[in-house]
């Protein structure tokens, strides 16, 4: 398949709009992650979906709208506490789960009876889901298993040849996929920690819990409430080693490490900015909020130098940590050192 490369220039949106409409496959810029789009009402464009990432069929997507009223189409009810982060915090990078309305498919939520709702406050994406003129299904545009796509070159490498068209939106600012919180239970529970934090939440008074998966993984036996959780994400080739601390303890503990990798071409990411010998070293950046936006690139990056281990120094520092960590041990197969 050909793949078209669009800029963000009105007429090629409009193009894009119209691909989606008669069901096809078009990625886009998000402030959280790149995401690979098709219309939220067509069964067979989700279906599309998971064959062009090589998506289990179990792992439901995230429909986008560009106007709150749309939530009413796609949502049976919505609870007061999900009301409140659609007042406080929509548009911007979080997912609400709510009882899903029977126009959504069942291709589109692999099966289950609730919906994510993520409205993006990325300009490219509400242009494009409003010329579509239909929410947009989407999940994060990379090959599954890989980390997601925050640059256009990311989702160009992963998707062409497999989708109808890219558009080239510029990076993504956020890097991590949007903040999922589940309303359908008794209590709300974040799912996944992103942009709009645990403290963000708390402090609009919803009582809300994360889930005990988002740090640790899934036992085999058991049944996550988001399919997402038990995959394998953000794998980079190379094996990653988590060093978590504070600067001196971390810095002399990967030194130690360097000197063991039997001759592997080693990197480092680094949060406090250390001069190692032998290493490629890529920066995450001083703050968690920047490591959220470096990691994925970063982990892309190694991969593309041949970088065999790669050992990330790291710290939580302030309210994106949580997303930054759940990222981080994932890629690292939960190998973490503390120091
Ligand atoms: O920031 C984002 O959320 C990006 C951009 C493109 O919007 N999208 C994204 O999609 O990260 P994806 O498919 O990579 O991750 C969606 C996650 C998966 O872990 C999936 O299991 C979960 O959301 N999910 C989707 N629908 C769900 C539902 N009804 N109940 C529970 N989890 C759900
Ligand atoms: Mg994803």
């Amino acid at each position: 398949m050909d793949t078209k490369l669009f800029s963000t220039e009105e007429n090629e949106i409009n193009e894009a709009g119209k691909i989606i409409r008669n069901g096809g496959l078009v990625a886009f810029p998000t402030e959280t992650v790149y995401g690979l789009g098709a219309s939220a009402f067509d069964a067979d464009a989700a279906k599309k979906i998971y064959a062009a990432k090589g998506r289990p069929s179990d792992n439901p997507l995230i429909v986008h709208i560009c106007d709150k009223a749309q939530i009413a189409d796609i949502a049976a009810e919505i609870p007061n506490a999900a009301q409140i982060v659609i007042d406080k915090f929509m548009p911007g990078p979080v997912t609400i789960i709510l009882k899903k309305k029977s126009v959504v498919p069942d291709d589109v939520t692999a099966g289950l009876d609730t919906v994510a709702i993520r409205f993006p406050a990325h300009e490219t994406a509400q242009r494009l889901i409003a010329a579509a003129g239909v929410p947009i299904a989407a999940p994060s545009a990379n090959l599954s298993g890989k980390p997601s796509p925050t640059k256009a070159k990311h989702v160009i490498k992963d998707m062409t040849g497999r989708i109808d068209a890219i558009i080239d939106g510029g990076d993504c600012n956020v890097g991590v996929e949007s903040t999922i919180v589940d309303f359908t239970g008794e209590r709300p529970v974040i799912l996944r920690p992103g942009g709009v934090t645990y403290d963000d939440l708390k402090a609009q008074g919803i009582e809300v819990e994360i889930d005990k998966n988002i740090l640790q993984s899934i036992a085999p036996d058991e049944v996550p409430k988001c399919p997402g959780m038990k995959y394998k994400h953000y794998a980079p080739n190379a094996e990653v080693t988590v060093v978590e601390g504070e600067k001196n303890a971390v810095q002399k503990k990967i030194k130690e490490l360097l000197n063991e990798t039997n001759g592997k071409i080693a990197g480092v990411l680094t949060m406090y900015g250390a001069d190692y010998d032998n290493a490629v070293i890529l920066s995450a950046g001083n703050t968690n909020k920047e490591y959220a936006k470096n990691l994925f690139s970063a982990l892309r990056e190694f991969d593309e130098l041949g970088v065999e281990v790669v050992f990330a120094e790291f710290s939580e520092k302030d309210g994106y940590g949580l997303a930054v960590k759940n990222r981080l041990y994932k890629a690292a197969a939960q190998r973490v050192i503390h120091v």
